[in-house]
């Protein structure tokens, strides 16, 4: 055995696709650091089941593939438990609420109920639930690899809209501020950490800690530490 490597068994890889403010993204002094409420969340599992936090970064669209493949061990990024993931992976209980919502620039009124979305064009991140959302209400959606890539076809007057996930849009606004935020009736949707079907030893694990922080009162303190 080679000593100063640590096993694999003492290191919890997440993956994730840090481009989801505030959940996850790239900051800090050096500006590559992986930030945010889910990796954090994701430090206290790691840590309550005796293992060191490794985060991956990669594309969305990549996450179930790398996890099924066995390449990571737990999915941290904003991702919404559906019936299709469900279907091929495991989600821990639901921790946090969030909703579709429309980002437009300032001067368009055009959007006004869920209704008023057909025909337009529409700017998703690529595999998200918006994009299969918006593909319900118009032909023309382009898909990006980031949220941050969509943003800036809407800034450019390429699309109509963005359809994107209510915290990460409300930051985007922060960063841009000619554009806003419309409020439709979107259906809420829950977000939880994702594992694979024979992993049950972990998914109790990661249920475990969230019960604890939400009871100790830390859970509360990451909403307030990220969210508006
Ligand atoms: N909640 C949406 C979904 O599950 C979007 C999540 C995007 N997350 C990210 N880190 N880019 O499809």
């Amino acid at each position: 055995m080679l000593t100063g490597c640590s096993k694999s068994d003492d290191v919890l890889v997440v993956g994730t696709n840090a481009s989801f403010p505030p959940f996850e993204y790239v900051g800090g002094v050096s500006g590559d650091e992986i930030k945010g409420f889910d990796i954090d969340l994701a430090r206290q599992i790691a840590k309550d089941a005796g293992k060191t936090l490794k985060v991956e970064n990669m594309k969305f669209d990549s996450l179930i593939v790398a996890l099924k493949a066995g390449k990571i061990d737990m999915v941290a990024s904003g991702m919404t438990i559906t019936p299709e993931r469900l279907a091929s992976v495991n989600f821990s209980e639901p921790y946090y609420e969030a909703t579709q919502v429309v980002l437009v620039n300032k001067d368009n009124d055009s959007i006004k109920s869920i209704d008023d979305l057909h025909g337009k064009h529409i700017a998703v991140q690529l595999g998200a639930t918006g994009d299969i959302m918006a593909k319900n209400y118009s032909q023309k959606v382009t898909a990006f690899n980031t949220g941050f890539e969509a943003v800036m076809e809407l800034k450019n007057t390429k699309v109509d809209l963005v359809l994107f996930d209510s915290e990460p849009a409300a930051s985007f606004l922060n960063m841009n501020p000619e554009l806003k935020i419309i409020e439709l009736d979107f259906e809420p949707e829950f977000y939880g950490f994702a594992v694979t079907k024979d992993k049950t030893e972990l998914l109790n694990s990661i249920n475990t800690t969230l019960n604890a922080m939400k009871t100790n009162g830390e859970f509360n303190a990451l909403i307030n530490k990220y969210m508006k």
